[in-house]
């Protein structure tokens, strides 16, 4: 399976997605979290990404589709794999239709929408602590960690992205409905695009994926 997750900030992509590494032994392929350990390595790339993320603003297309291109070369690919932020605009997706065909010769199998409204968004990112270290996502109401603050997966610190500051959210959805929400329709000319309510409990949302899956 090779699926692409679409959805707005706060959608859950991180959450499914990490249900979907563990139960089907498939690689998660999550922009943000390529281009957050640039930041933090102070890399070339993160000090170049660092300013677009602060303002809630997408990285320029060129970069993203060079970082992803690289990675779906990676072996560990071959099992199949979740894109998880990408794409993000019209370019990027024919951008990776075209490196799907030409250079990896694969197919998307599925191309999940998780819907969640704008209302419900900023309680969910106000709320999310993030692991620094393996990038795994908790809410103090939702999804909280079994010992206050730290990660269930690695020990380590929880702390709050940077750009889940509430004025920074709002500029995010801004830009998804500006120039990444398009992308459903651009999908839902194959028969392969899937739409999923994503303001269920996080378990009926990975049983939904699930049955589209099996
Ligand atoms: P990225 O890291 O991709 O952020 P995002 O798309 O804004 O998505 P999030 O990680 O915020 O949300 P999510 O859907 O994974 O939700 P989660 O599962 O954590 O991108 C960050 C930045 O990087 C961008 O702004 C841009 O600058 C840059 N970038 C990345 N990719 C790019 C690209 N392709 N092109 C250009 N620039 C790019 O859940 C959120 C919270 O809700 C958590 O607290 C969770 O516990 C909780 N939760 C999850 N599911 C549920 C549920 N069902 N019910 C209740 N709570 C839930
Ligand atoms: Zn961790």
């Amino acid at each position: 399976i090779n699926i692409v997750f679409l959805g707005p900030p706060g959608a859950g992509k991180g959450t499914q997605s990490a249900k979907l590494v563990e139960d089907f032994n498939i690689v998660q392929i999550s922009t943000g979290d390529i281009l957050r350990n640039a930041v933090k390595t102070g890399s070339e790339l993160g000090k170049l990404a660092k300013k677009y993320m602060d303002e809630g603003k997408l990285v320029p297309d060129d970069v993203i589709i060079g970082i992803v291109k690289a990675r779906l070369q990676q072996d560990d690919c071959k099992n199949g794999f979740i894109l998880d932020g990408f794409p993000r605009t019209i370019p990027q997706a024919e951008a990776l239709d075209e490196m799907l065909k030409n250079d990896l010769n694969i197919e998307l199998t599925h191309i999940i929408s998780l819907n969640v409204p704008d209302e419900l968004i900023l309680e969910r990112l106000t709320g999310r602590r993030s692991c620094p270290q393996c990038g795994a996502a908790y809410h103090i109401k939702y999804n909280p960690p079994k010992e206050d603050n730290k990660c269930d997966l690695c020990g380590a610190d929880l702390i709050q992205r940077d750009d889940d500051k509430e004025e920074t959210i709002n500029k995010r959805l801004k830009v998804y409905h500006e120039q990444t929400e398009q992308l459903k329709e651009y999908y839902s000319k194959t028969n392969k695009f899937y739409e999923i309510d994503g303001t269920l409990n996080p378990d009926e949302v990975y049983r939904k994926i699930k049955e589209l899956l099996q």
